[in-house]
């Protein structure tokens, strides 16, 4: 903070200060977007229940997919993927919300599975460049505030020719389902912290990957997206 402050005094410069507004606005959004989250920690596995029956079948299918052993998962939640990580892969688990990380702590402990969690930003992640082998992220880019800044992090953190995989809602291409998804997404954003008519596909292109390529899972609103670095 003391850095940021000097910095902007030594600019001293109107329009420059103006510049940085839209990263403050950013951090406010993250900020709400945790403290969403934070209270819903407790119930949200019951929440997610009725569409959980069907993710289980997506979230196995995906970690089959997975290659590599040392794996970073963002918005990891309460630990929804714990149970397919494995003993053979070595797990750092993040999330930006401690309550949220929490649960998955106890998931993992319940399920005997081991790894490293710790509380991280998926637009500022705390790695350094190249230091995984893939990155899974699931139900994640909905809500973060700044997605394509999230997704060129996880480009960033992850060895080249690296995997990224993820599982998100999406912007559908059905006219009609097209039309209330985007009327009822900042109602959503609001009440439940999640954009609903976010095109992550593009975004991940946006983000530089040198491929991208995605298979619908329902209608074409759940997709999985698989990327290399
Ligand atoms: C809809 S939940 C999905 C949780 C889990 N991945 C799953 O599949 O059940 C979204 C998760 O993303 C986390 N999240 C939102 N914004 C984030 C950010 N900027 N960085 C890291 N995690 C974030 C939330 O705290 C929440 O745990």
């Amino acid at each position: 903070m003391g850095q940021l402050e000097s910095s902007r005094s030594e600019r001293g410069s109107r329009d420059q200060k103006k510049a940085d507004r839209p990263r403050k606005t950013e951090d406010r959004q993250t900020g709400l977007v945790r403290r969403r989250y934070e209270r819903l920690a407790r119930i949200y596995d019951i929440t997610q229940w009725p569409m959980e029956r069907r993710a289980h079948r997506w979230r196995r299918d995906l970690w089959e997919r997975l290659e590599g052993e040392n794996i970073l998962e963002v918005g990891a939640g309460t630990g929804a993927n714990i149970p397919f990580y494995g003993a053979e892969r070595k797990m750092t688990v993040t999330d930006i919300a401690p309550k949220m990380l929490e649960q998955a702590r106890g998931r993992a402990a319940e399920e005997g599975v081991a790894g490293t969690f710790e509380i991280a930003d998926a637009q500022n992640l705390p790695y350094p460049d190249n230091n995984f082998d893939a990155a899974v992220a699931t139900f994640v880019f909905c809500s973060v505030p700044d997605p394509v800044q999230g997704l060129w992090e996880l480009r960033r953190v992850v060895v080249p020719g690296g995997q990224i995989l993820l599982l998100e809602h999406v912007l559908t291409e059905i006219p009609v389902l097209r039309f209330l998804m985007r009327l009822l997404d900042p109602l959503m954003a609001r009440l439940w912290g999640a954009h609903i008519s976010r095109e992550t596909v593009d975004n991940v292109r946006r983000a530089g990957f040198s491929t991208v390529s995605d298979t619908d899972l329902s209608l074409d609103i759940v997709k999985r997206v698989e990327a290399r670095v």
